[in-house]
């Protein structure tokens, strides 16, 4: 499938992430390699460590990154383990680290992947090799347990009645496919099917919920932050880019931890040695309104960015 996927805020994330400094630079996220080529395109002297949980998108990311040789490297995992997937490229530190966090345009747009209620499909989500698909979570959780899903991970005001709409459809027949769920949450909004509730559709939040359950997309977010913190040589930079509130919630409260180091019980003042980093971004940056015309699926963006400083 030729799917086109434009790389969020790149100006704003190369002009943050400073690779013309040369060095290793990670993308934990390389999805189908827009950024990555960008970077290598710009810093001759970068290299680039890429990775991705998805084995569809680092095939579609070698494709793209080929004419680079052997400035880059790709690896399959899961960046809750960066230090670790690192450590098995041989690489220790780091001169900057980019996630642009989310799902790809790639897998949004195959319907057998089951993320997008636009394209019917078997509510799968799995962005990696994980276990649990989008099946298992709405045809066995606990009606109590769907209904803190879509209250915390989509901000969902409906969440009771729609977990128990579908624990009562389920017991009839279990749900399979994306356009069933889509359907169900329709008539619950009391829409008709297909239709908008403004600019957002009505089953966005649950959609977006059920993803995060099913790639745990939040749990293991902090500690990604701060390996990729610690990997950073003196200078080096992290910059994160996420597409809704909680997830930016994370990296802004993560950040702001990092930077302010710990507090000295006795003086009340941070030690200057644990203050890892300096956040660049005191608000988050957005995407212009020309970026949002030409690419819509940059509107939720929202790029923080940090420096690491030098041992005191
Ligand atoms: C928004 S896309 C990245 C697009 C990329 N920046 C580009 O320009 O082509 C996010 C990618 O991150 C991957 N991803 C999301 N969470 C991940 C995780 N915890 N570990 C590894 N990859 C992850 C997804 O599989 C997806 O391919």
């Amino acid at each position: 499938m030729d799917v086109q996927h434009l790389p969020v805020l790149l100006a704003e994330s190369l002009e943050l992430l400073a690779p013309d400094r040369g060095g290793v630079y990670v993308d934990a996220t390389v999805g189908l390699g827009g950024h990555a080529a960008a970077l290598l395109e710009r810093a001759p002297g970068a290299r680039l460590v890429g990775i991705d949980q998805d084995p569809a998108a680092l095939a579609r990311a070698a494709e793209r990154l080929a004419p680079f040789g052997d400035r880059v490297r790709l690896v399959a995992g899961n960046f809750f383990r960066l230090r670790e997937l690192l450590a098995g490229a041989g690489i220790g530190q780091v001169a900057g680290v980019l996630a642009d966090l989310g799902v790809s345009s790639l897998q949004l747009e195959t319907a057998e992947r089951g993320f997008s209620f636009r394209r019917d499909g078997p509510l799968d989500m799995r962005m990696g090799p994980g276990d649990l698909s989008a099946a298992d979570v709405v045809n066995e959780y606990a009606e109590g347990e769907l209904e803190k899903i879509f209250r915390d991970y989509g901000e969902e005001r409906q969440a009771r009645r729609i977990a128990r709409a579908i624990v009562g459809a389920r017991a009839r027949e279990p749900l399979h496919t994306t356009g069933e769920l889509k359907s169900l949450i329709d008539r619950v909004k009391g829409r008709e099917p297909g239709g908008r509730e403004g600019r957002v559709d009505p089953a966005t939040r649950v959609f977006q919920a059920l993803r995060i359950e099913v790639n745990r997309e939040l749990a293991g977010l902090e500690g990604f932050l701060e390996q990729a913190v610690r990997l950073l040589e003196d200078e080096g930079r992290l910059v994160v880019i996420s597409y809704h509130s909680l997830e930016d919630r994370i990296v802004k409260n993560t950040l702001r931890d990092l930077a302010r180091g710990q507090v000295d019980l006795v003086t009340g003042r941070p030690h200057a040695e644990s203050q890892l980093i300096e956040v660049l971004t005191r608000k988050p940056v957005r995407p212009s309104e020309d970026e949002v015309d030409s690419n819509p699926r940059s509107r939720s963006g929202r790029l923080r960015a940090a420096r690491r400083l030098s041992a005191p």
